[in-house]
């Protein structure tokens, strides 16, 4: 089980001084009434790079991985055009990438719009958090276990 640490305040302090947000997640704090997960992070910003960059890099280049495929560039990815496909990654895991189903729907959609509008990115439909909450197991609209790709 790969263990994700939530970064210190100091480096979440550092991250977002040094955050040039143009791109600021399109949906940020949208969908109210939202339940905590374990991460504390709440725009995309924020997730990113609490939570994401540690496998996708800073500038969501990706990395190759030793024996393994690596970690995909998130950076110029044509599959992220498709906003679905990356809400159903981050709820579902996939492959070597753990599930992040205990993200809020807010989260889900705040990080998804993030890597979807930032790293040369620009798609311009934002997801919702309805759209998240649409897409969870539990309302029945794909069933449980179907990961993309896998
Ligand atoms: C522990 C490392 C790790 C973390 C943390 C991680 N990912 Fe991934 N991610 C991966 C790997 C590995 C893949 C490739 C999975 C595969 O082989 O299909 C991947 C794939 C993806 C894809 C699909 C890319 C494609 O081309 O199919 C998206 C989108 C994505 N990640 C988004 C995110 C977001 C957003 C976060 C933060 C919430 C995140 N990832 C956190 C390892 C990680």
């Amino acid at each position: 089980m790969i263990k994700i640490s939530t970064p210190s305040l100091l480096s979440l302090a550092l991250a977002l001084a040094f955050a040039a947000g143009p791109g600021q997640a399109l949906a940020q704090r949208g969908g109210g009434g939202f339940s905590f997960g374990s991460y504390p992070q709440q725009t995309g910003e924020e997730l990113y790079k609490g939570v994401c960059q540690g496998c996708h890099m800073p500038d969501a280049k990706g990395a190759k991985g030793g024996s393994s495929a690596g970690y995909p560039a998130l950076a110029g990815n044509k599959k992220l055009g498709s906003k679905l496909y990356p809400v159903l990654v981050v709820m579902r895991g996939q492959k070597a990438m753990p599930d992040f189903s205990s993200f809020s729907d807010a989260q889900i959609a705040n990080v998804v719009n993030y890597v979807r509008s930032n790293f040369g990115n620009s798609y311009t439909d934002p997801v919702t958090a309805e759209d998240v909450k649409k897409m969870r197991p539990s309302q029945g609209a794909t069933g449980p276990g179907v990961r993309p790709g896998a």
